[in-house]
Formats: C-alpha cells, sequence, structure tokens
C-alpha cells in the first residue's frame, strides 16, 4: 500500500505507540481488501462499548490508560441503559454501574459523550463526500445516501479510525461501488408513503429484496428528515444496505442516469401496495388484547417528534401496566426537559429515555437470563419502527405490532390492541 510521509513516520512511532499500533491495524485490514492508499476522515461515529458484551466495558477502560486521543471529531453510538436516569428503565444496578465506567474512558480519549444512534440530529454533519468512519447501520445509510459522505460498515477498526484520522480507499468510498444496481419503481399512494411506519415498511421490503447491494428508488418524496431516517433504518435493517438513492431526492443521483452512473440496472422492481400489507402482515404477531410495551424512538427521536407525543399525552394517562419509552439522545432530552415536554411526558405516566432503547437494554433475553430477570421482559410491544420489531423478536422474545405513532400513543392510553 502505499503511504505518505506523514503515515510512514507514525508507523515509526513519532506520535506513540498507541498511534502506531491503530495505523498497523488500519494498514492490515486495508491491505486485506487490496487498498491502494489510506483517506484522510473527518469524522467518526464510534460504537459505545455497552456493558450487556463481556470485557467490551473494560476493555476501553484499558484502552484509554494508555493514552489513546481521538483525531477528528468522534461521537459515540448507543449504551445498554440511560446513564443520567438508570431507575426509568429498571436496569440492574450492577449493570449501571459498569456501563458508567465508558463515560470517564470516553472523555479521557476525547470522544464527544453523545450515545445515539442519529448523531446527524445533533449537528454532526459533515460535507458532502467527506470521508467518514462509521457505526450505526442506520446511521451509516443515511450518512452515504442523504448526506453524500462516504463510510463503510464500522467494526472494531473504527477506534483505530477515529485515533489515526484514516481509512484505507476501498469499498463506498470509491465512486464504482456507488452506483446503484437494482431499480425499484414505487407505485404506492404518496398519501400512505406520508407516515413514518409506511416508510419503514417500504424500506424493509426493498431492503429483502436487494440485500447487500445499491438500490434506487424511483417514484418517491419523502415527506420529513424522520421518514427517510426510518425509511433508511428499514433498509438497513432487512438488508445489509448501506447505500441508496431516490432519484432528485439524494444528492448523488439528480435522475437516473447519474444513479446508475450510465449503465443498466441489474434488476428492475414495481412496489405495489400489497407489498407493503405484506411486511405488516409479517410483523405483527399481536391481533388483539391487553399490551404492555409501547416504544417510540427508533432512531432515536428528535425534538419536535418528542414535542407531538408530549402534545398528544397531555392531560392523558398510560394505562395500568404499560411501559412506554420514547428514545432519544440526552441533549435533546435536555431541551424537551426545558420546554416542559417530558415533565408533560412523565404526567401521563410514560418516560423519555435517553442514551439507549429497549434492543439495546438490558431486556434481551440473554441479559435477563444472566441478571435473573423475567423472560421474556415484556410480550406486547406495539411501536412504529420496523427495525425495533426486527429485532425485539429476536432478542428480547416478545408479540409485536407495527402501527403509525398516533396509534402507539392512543394504544399506550387503553393499554390494548383490538
Ligand atoms: Fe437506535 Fe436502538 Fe433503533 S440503537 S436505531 S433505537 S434499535
Amino acid at each position: 500500500m502505499f503511504l505518505t510521509d506523514d503515515e510512514k513516520s507514525i508507523l515509526n512511532g513519532d506520535k506513540g505507540e498507541v498511534v502506531r499500533e491503530a495505523l498497523d491495524y488500519i494498514i492490515q485490514f486495508g491491505d486485506a481488501f487490496q487498498a491502494q492508499r489510506l483517506v484522510d476522515i473527518t469524522y467518526c461515529h464510534y460504537p459505545a462499548e455497552m456493558a450487556i458484551y463481556e470485557g467490551s466495558v473494560e476493555d476501553v477502560v484499558e484502552y484509554s490508560a494508555r493514552g489513546g486521543k481521538v483525531a477528528v471529531p468522534t461521537t459515540t453510538s448507543t449504551l445498554c441503559c440511560d446513564l443520567e436516569k438508570p431507575d426509568i428503565t429498571g436496569v440492574p444496578d450492577e449493570l449501571f454501574k459498569l456501563q458508567s465506567k465508558v463515560e470517564k474512558a470516553h472523555r479521557k480519549m476525547g470522544i464527544c459523550e453523545t450515545y445515539t444512534c442519529t448523531p446527524q440530529k445533533i449537528g454532526f454533519v459533515p460535507p458532502f463526500g467527506a470521508n467518514i468512519a462509521a457505526v450505526e447501520s442506520s446511521a451509516i445509510i443515511y450518512y452515504n445516501s442523504v448526506l453524500g459522505c462516504r463510510t463503510n460498515r464500522g467494526g472494531t477498526l473504527t477506534r483505530y479510525s477515529a485515533i489515526t484520522g484514516k481509512y484505507p480507499l476501498m469499498g463506498y468510498m470509491l465512486d464504482e461501488n456507488r452506483k446503484g444496481t437494482h431499480l425499484f419503481k414505487v407505485k404506492i399512494s404518496p398519501e400512505r408513503l406520508d407516515s413514518y411506519d409506511a416508510m419503514c415498511a417500504l424500506g424493509f421490503h426493498i431492503g429483502e429484496i436487494v440485500g447487500s447491494e445499491v438500490p434506487v428508488i424511483d417514484g418517491i418524496k419523502p415527506k420529513s428528515l424522520n421518514n427517510i431516517i426510518g425509511f433508511g433504518a428499514a433498509l438497513a435493517t432487512s438488508g445489509s444496505v448501506t447505500l441508496y438513492h431516490i432519484p432528485g431526492i439524494t444528492p448523488e443521483a439528480r435522475n437516473l442516469h447519474e444513479a446508475f452512473q450510465g449503465e443498466n440496472p441489474k434488476e428492475e422492481y414495481e412496489i405495489l401496495e400489497k407489498d407493503l400489507d405484506a411486511v405488516y402482515e409479517k410483523m405483527n404477531t399481536i391481533h388483539s388484547g391487553a399490551i404492555d410495551f409501547v416504544t417510540l424512538g427508533c432512531p432515536h427521536y428528535d425534538l419536535e417528534q418528542i414535542r407531538h407525543v408530549a402534545e398528544m399525552l397531555k392531560g392523558e394517562k398510560v394505562a395500568d401496566g404499560v411501559r412506554f419509552w420514547i428514545c432519544t439522545n440526552r441533549m435533546t432530552r435536555l431541551q424537551a426537559e426545558y420546554s416542559g415536554y417530558v415533565k408533560t411526558i412523565e404526567d401521563a405516566g410514560a418516560k423519555v429515555v435517553a442514551d439507549t432503547c429497549p434492543v439495546e437494554s438490558h431486556m434481551r433475553k440473554s441479559t435477563c437470563r444472566e441478571f435473573g430477570l423475567k423472560i421474556p421482559n415484556v410480550y406486547d410491544m406495539v411501536t412504529d419502527s420496523v427495525k425495533m420489531v426486527r429485532y425485539v423478536g429476536d432478542l428480547i422474545g416478545c408479540r409485536t405490532r407495527l402501527t403509525d405513532t398516533e396509534t402507539c400513543i392512543k394504544t399506550a392510553i387503553k393499554g390494548r390492541w383490538n
């Protein structure tokens, strides 16, 4: 691999052992994928070390003690509990105490403790074309597709990119890998696609067909930032889609010609109303009766979404026996507290949860087993997110119902799905 003088000097140890070792890992990884050179990254979204994974917290505490500092602005993804208000989710104390240790380690390394899956909503928006290194599939697909940044799906290597500010030139950083592969012509009424859950269902259906390729979706105009985030999160859930184009909407595809870089699609599909119906059919294992969990905020909600929930819950009460979580990040919750939305929501008996979400929390079957908690921890969950439905089925083991946001809130108040 070609190395610049600066990179060679790092490898000689001129910036210390931690940086030398991190660059060495990156070069080895790049060599394995025949990368010709490294690129500078301008931002990193880093995997917060979660206490539900054995050794994860201990590893970052030990690593930070070696003196590593991040070289680029770096945010963190979600944790397994709410570090500021652990009691509101019922996390076991031992798990909370272990998870708390990451904050000090992250701060020492210069990492911003954002603990969210939507860093783009709190201002981390690199410029078009910027190379970045990121984890969290819903954020990655947004950065690649909607902002036109360039990133692969990160893993452990992301730490070393944050420390060096480097990544091998490979995968979605290369122009040729960013061209569309499959064309999806959507023939569904725009009114139906106005809702968050319907856009999620559309993303889920396309992701199932396209797998890990690059879909081009023709015939949709997402109504809001949140609908496009939910759509991308679902695409990345059923498939391992990392990049998509919507001609006329996403920045690398002003038209179909640009989306396919002048080539023809490998396959073409029409997406009809009945395809969306089939997704709901598959997702819905609750048919009627009492429910015990409602969750919103997958990916993490922003202030406007929390405001909407607060308006609907004003003067209402969540039914007895129902847990209702609205998941967000700590910065947004602070603003929501300032604006009075958190109080309204709490007065109704719901919780605004930061840093985590049900899928990443102690409610996972494996964690419940370890801490002697009830399995499944909840039985019947209602949500507006396809991604949440897809993961809680396996990880928490509960029944699910996908519906629109307003119906989720009404169901929490009624305590029943009819
Ligand atoms: Fe975020 Fe949890 Fe959903 S990490 S994307 S809220 S599964």
